[in-house]
């Protein structure tokens, strides 16, 4: 199957309602993560990045930009669609997206399970293991290197 990751428009609110149900499902509902933490002021001016399968989000993701420097992050894939290689082009799209920006510095906060999907893209972590909305979470920033081939 061929999947691909768009750029949610700002005004597309259908498309955006549905990121944000995906998010629920996820790391509400999956993952416990109180509803008043998972959705956030920045969802407002973030750039949000989904694939479509039939007319349903299946995955999302969303690129928060503070200067030149950019924070990936709210990366979910709907449970049964994981591990085909769909999280990876959101996160790719989101880079995309950063360096169309002109973004040098690409960040994140992993869940500490989600550490080798983002290896696998380039991050490396920085600094200590820490906790976020009761989960564990490392910083990692994409090496320049890698940027440079995106
Ligand atoms: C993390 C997540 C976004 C990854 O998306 P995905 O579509 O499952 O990932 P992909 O299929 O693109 O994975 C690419 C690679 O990373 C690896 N990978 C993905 N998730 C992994 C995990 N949890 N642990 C170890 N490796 C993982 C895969 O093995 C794959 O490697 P391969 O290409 O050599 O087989 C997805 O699993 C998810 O939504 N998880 C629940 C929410 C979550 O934890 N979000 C991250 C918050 S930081």
């Amino acid at each position: 199957m061929l999947f691909k990751a768009v750029t949610v428009e700002t005004d597309d609110k259908n498309l955006l309602n549905q990121v944000f149900k995906l998010r629920h499902t996820v790391f509400v509902n999956e993952q416990g993560v109180p509803p008043e933490l998972e959705r956030d002021e920045f969802d407002k001016s973030a750039y949000h990045a989904a694939v479509i399968q039939n007319g349903e989000v299946i995955a999302a993701g969303r690129l928060v930009i503070k200067g030149v420097s950019g924070k990936i992050g709210r990366m979910a894939v709907k449970k049964e669609w994981r591990g085909k290689g769909i999280g990876s082009l959101i996160l790719q799209k989101l880079l995309q997206i950063g360096k169309e920006k002109k973004i040098t510095c690409f960040y994140l906060h992993a869940q500490l399970q989600a550490v080798p999907f983002y290896r696998k893209h380039g991050f490396a972590p920085v600094g200590e293991i820490f906790e976020e909305a009761g989960i564990l979470h490392q910083e990692m920033t994409l090496e320049p290197m890698i940027l440079r081939q995106h």
